[in-house]
């Protein structure tokens, strides 16, 4: 039976196979058990997972906001993700499909995965990577991407993976932050037909950022790179060495609270913030979530069409479908290259039975018409997700339509960097709105406030707010936790909720819909950018005085970056100029934060204190009411 849709709400009820075969059966019920009972029910979802030595404590809160969670258990995240299954038939089950832009494939059985892995990580043992180091990894979307991410958590050293759409001044400050020696890298990733210089990029990050020793440069596309003797070396020539392959490589037995990853993520000021999840709230986090709200099976073709260098690739690329041993799908390029038949024919072509993906994939997908999905044949999909930004209801019901033949319930999953996985998400069984992220997960208590922290009325906008710890959260700001307590935990410091950043309001029925960052983060095709990041890009080019970024709403893109320039006494304004400025942002920050237009302006709204007001430039650019202006200085 099709999934059929109610005219007077608008509701999508899921079929009563999809329904059959849910991993969870009763959502109200089993809530309300999270929540009175919130750590055993966490206790209950870790016991899934191998542990080393069992923990004492489900939740320390004793240094509020420092959560600890599993407080004195010892387990590996790589152990979980690998090693268990390798005792078991999902040795020789595929873990990874990977498809290169070009149309190259390659797979790996979890027994070939644990080889790679390994040699990996006796690679980076080789270099002096140990526990309480942090390397670097800046790759393509390539099968190596994800072993270096796993080589590390295997040695007990965090990884920091930065996005390989950042560009020289975004990668040196990272690096920088994290005081890696080692940094991953490859000679260039394919992105519609061309190389991305990913090395260039390196070499001058480098001679900003010098704590770097030793550079591994994994050879992808044979494109010419600079090798720095003594200082890069080639994969392909360290794992022949027999450093590498010394039969296998041994997992290190990790605290809890040991940090897995850092990640760094765009905040209000130009300093970005690396956020530190640790291997075993974050494990039981992700693998559960991913459990019950994307049903896995063991027949499945599991694909999140993210990037890996971006939270969603961390959870549910890499560590939530691997600890639940899932066959995960990852290809390298663009979703519309060389057709926007692509991916429908990897569906086809590899019987994909889970997609999750953006709503800025989505509709860029949507623009090139039915005609291209409809020669394939998609009946392998079984459920389908979102994920980034509010989807719009046209996007919504195209995907669902067209995609999903009426057949799939869409998965549109409200969560951050920060919270580690969903926190607020569909589960299969759950009847749909579009565009709403409909209810908490189990365990989350959440809240749509004004200011003081007081419950705003159905329907009206508010705060959103999270009541109370999770496992997956993230624990603190890499050197610097006064930021951590300052950003999420100091504006309802009495009631000790923890502040999202994002709008929200809740309907009659319950459903949560997001209406958008409130803080001074933009985001554009699903990705994360700071204001701040592009501003101070901005004022880096000599001829800027000052300068003020926004985000306005964009069809394809759901929101694109305007900038506001005032340019150093006796400089000439002109189109030249604002495409130089264009230009150079590209340059220092990457491709995704090229401002889509520069004006040229000569003051900027601030606040008596000299705060930028964007939400006045923002209102007066759309022709909006400007709301209070109380602090703005005349
Ligand atoms: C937004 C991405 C609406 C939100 C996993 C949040 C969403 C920010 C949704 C975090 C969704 C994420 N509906 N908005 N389903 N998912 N967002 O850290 O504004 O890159 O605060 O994590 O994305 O972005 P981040």
């Amino acid at each position: 039976m099709a999934g059929t849709k109610t005219n007077n709400k608008d509701m999508y009820y899921p079929s009563k196979e999809i329904i059959e075969q849910a991993n969870v059966q009763d959502y109200e019920k089993r809530y309300k058990y999270s929540i009175e009972q919130r750590e055993k029910f966490w206790e209950k979802e870790a016991e899934n997972l191998d542990w080393y030595e069992t923990w004492q404590t489900v939740l320390d809160d004793s240094e509020k906001p420092f959560y600890k969670w599993f407080k004195g258990g010892k387990l590996n995240i790589v152990h979980n993700a690998i090693d268990r299954h390798l005792k078991t038939w999902r040795r020789n089950k595929l873990a990874l499909i990977w498809e290169g832009e070009p149309g190259d494939l390659r797979t790996f059985s979890y027994h070939a995965l644990n080889r790679e892995v390994s040699k990996f990580s006796n690679i980076l043992k080789s270099m002096g990577v140990k526990k309480g180091d942090t390397v670097t990894i800046y790759m393509p979307q390539i099968p190596e991407l994800a072993f270096a991410m796993l080589a590390c958590a295997k040695l007990g050293a965090a990884h920091s993976v930065v996005y390989g759409g950042f560009s020289v001044e975004a990668l040196a400050e990272r690096v920088f932050d994290a005081r890696s020696k080692v940094l991953v890298t490859a000679d260039g990733g394919y992105r519609r037909g061309k190389v991305n210089d990913l090395k260039g990029i390196v070499d001058e990050a480098l001679k900003r950022s010098p704590t770097i020793e030793s550079c591994i440069v994994v050879k992808r596309t044979g494109h010419e790179v600079y090798m720095e003797s003594g200082r890069d070396f080639w994969y392909h020539d360290l794992i022949e060495l027999p450093i590498a392959c010394n039969g296998g490589c041994e997992t290190e037995k990790t605290d809890a609270e040991d940090p897995l990853f850092i990640l760094y993520t765009s905040g209000t000021t130009g300093k970005p913030k690396g956020l530190v999840h640790t291997h075993g709230g974050y494990a039981v986090y992700t693998s559960t979530t991913h459990r019950y709200v994307f049903d896995i099976k063991e027949e499945d073709r599991w694909w999140c069409a993210a990037d890996p260098g971006w939270i969603t690739g961390h959870s549910y690329i890499v560590y939530g479908p691997l600890i639940n041993g899932a066959t995960v799908m990852m290809y390298e390029g663009a979703p519309n290259y060389p057709y926007p038949n692509r991916w429908w024919k990897m569906i086809e072509k590899y019987g994909i039975t889970i997609l999750y993906t953006s709503p800025t994939a989505v509709r860029g997908l949507m623009r090139f018409g039915d005609e291209w999905p409809k020669r394939y044949d998609l009946s392998t999909l079984r459920l389908l997700g979102s994920v980034g930004e509010p989807i719009n209801p046209e996007a919504w019901r195209w995907y669902y339509e067209v995609i999903g033949q009426k057949r799939c319930p869409i998965m549109d999953t409200w969560w951050q960097t920060e919270t580690g996985g969903f926190m607020i998400t569909p589960l299969p069984i759950t009847p749909l709105k579009p565009g709403s992220a409909t209810k908490p997960f189990f365990g989350n208590e959440i809240g749509i406030v004004d200011d003081q922290g007081k419950e705003v009325s159905t329907g009206e906008e508010g705060k959103l707010v999270i009541k109370a710890p999770w496992p997956g959260m993230a624990r603190t700001i890499h050197g610097d936790p006064d930021r951590y307590v300052q950003t999420y935990w100091a504006d309802y410091k009495k009631q000790g909720w923890y502040k999202a950043g994002d709008s929200a309001r809740i309907d009659e029925d319950g459903y949560v819909w997001i209406i958008g960052r409130i803080d001074d983060v933009i985001k554009v095709s699903g990705y994360r950018l700071g204001t701040a990041e592009i501003e101070s890009a901005l004022v880096s080019h000599s001829v800027v005085s000052e300068a003020a970024a926004i985000g306005l709403p964009h069809k394809l893109k759901g929101n694109a970056i305007h900038a506001f320039v005032i340019l150093k006494d006796g400089v000439q304004q002109s189109s030249q100029l604002g495409e130089e400025l264009r230009e150079h942002v590209k340059q220092e920050v990457g491709p995704i934060a090229r401002p889509e237009d520069v004006t040229f302006v000569d003051s900027l709204p601030k606040t008596r204190s000299g705060k930028i007001m964007r939400r006045v430039l923002k209102a007066r650019t759309l022709g909006e009411e400007v709301g209070d202006l109380s602090t703005l200085e005349q």
